[in-house]
């Protein structure tokens, strides 16, 4: 059995914030940022647009996408680290706003790893037998945990939501099936320090802000990003050169860059859309690849390689035949 990708659709908040706004805010410049991180705008949910909102909107454009209604789907993970409530999920809110009225909904919380997470899981809940058809979302409004008189946070992230529709399908069990091939997962809570949101229901009953070691994230990022793209493509028997496309997290082009290096692999075969979202955690890679497949850019059977790092430390990795 596989869990093959049946649509994708995305939804961007209208709202475009600039590096020359925010330079207008703190002390920062377009320069500064396009050169630190390759990010040139973001888009910024408006006043009270929540996370279920953006979701629901990606939802709704993958599910059209695919050709599929609500009575369709038999599951909704979402993937966030800005849920509308502490409780219940977003996805439960998104189940509701889209109509679905079977199967169950729930959230996963890896940060910007967050997509890797919840395709893994919903390939396992496909593989497993326990659902058919999943909706399968990445959505986060970053904008509400920025301290945004700190330059060295504020200017990275976005707001912006990614889903795609998995659907149990026979495969020959070899890497030329279309679908999820492979996934690997990783974390470490040592580094819990590195990248943290100072509060939280337990700790200081508010949502608190965004902290992060910028350079030591970096560092980490480009190694176990690589260490882990080698992994899933050793456990998958594929190499570099079977790939039509990595779909990176779109955290800091510079990662994107010295990550596609250590693999060997060209910049022509990398989505990049770090330049118009800036850093949308776990929505990042279904954004890009949604972008990516509205392009014409992907195309079916088409072998992605996707990979992400964050808070956690968590990070991992999926290859996934389009
Ligand atoms: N504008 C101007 N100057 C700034 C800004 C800014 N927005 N932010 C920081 N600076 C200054 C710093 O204050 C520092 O000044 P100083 O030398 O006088 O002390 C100088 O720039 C250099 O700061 P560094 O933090 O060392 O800059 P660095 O080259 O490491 O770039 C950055 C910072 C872009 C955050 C980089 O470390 C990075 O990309 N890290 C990865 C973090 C990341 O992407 N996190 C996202 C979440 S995790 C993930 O998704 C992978």
């Amino acid at each position: 059995m596989r869990a093959v990708a049946l649509g994708c659709g995305h939804y961007l908040p209208e709202r475009v914030v600039s590096n020359d706004e925010l330079a207008a805010q703190v002390d920062t410049s377009d320069e500064w940022i396009v050169a630190r991180t390759g990010i040139r705008r973001r888009h910024i949910a408006a006043e009270g647009e929540k996370t279920s909102d953006l979701a629901a909107a990606a939802g709704r454009a993958a599910l059209e996408n695919a050709g599929l209604g609500p009575e369709d789907i038999d599951a909704v993970v979402v993937a966030t680290a800005t849920p509308d409530q502490t409780f219940p999920s977003t996805a439960t809110r998104v189940q509701h706003a889209l109509g679905i009225k079977r199967g169950f909904a729930y959230d996963i919380q890896a940060v910007c790893a967050g997509f890797i997470y919840v395709l893994a899981n919903a390939n396992g809940l496909i593989l497993s037998g326990q659902a058919k058809r999943i909706l399968v979302i990445g959505a986060e409004t970053f904008s509400r945990i920025l301290d945004w008189d700190d330059r060295a946070t504020c200017v990275l992230f976005g707001d912006g939501a990614g889903a795609i529709v998995l659907e149990a399908q026979e495969g020959d069990g070899g890497p030329a099936d279309r679908g999820v091939l492979g996934t690997c997962l990783h974390s470490d809570g040592a580094y819990n320090d590195l990248l943290y949101v100072s509060g939280g229901p337990s700790t200081t009953q508010t949502a608190g802000f965004l902290r992060m070691e910028g350079r030591e994230v970096f560092r980490h990022a480009v190694v176990k990003l690589a260490d882990v793209a080698e992994e899933v493509m050793e456990k998958v028997g594929v190499g570099p050169t079977d790939l039509d496309w990595i779909v990176p997290h779109q955290a800091n082009l510079r990662i994107i860059d010295a990550t596609a290096r250590k693999l060997s692999m060209s910049m022509d075969k990398v989505v990049v859309t770090v330049q118009d979202h800036g850093n949308t955690s776990a929505a990042s890679i279904p954004l890009a690849l949604s972008v990516a497949v509205d392009e014409g850019r992907i195309r079916p059977g088409d072998l992605l390689l996707m990979e992400a790092i964050g808070g956690g430390l968590a990070w991992g990795a999926a290859l996934l035949r389009w």
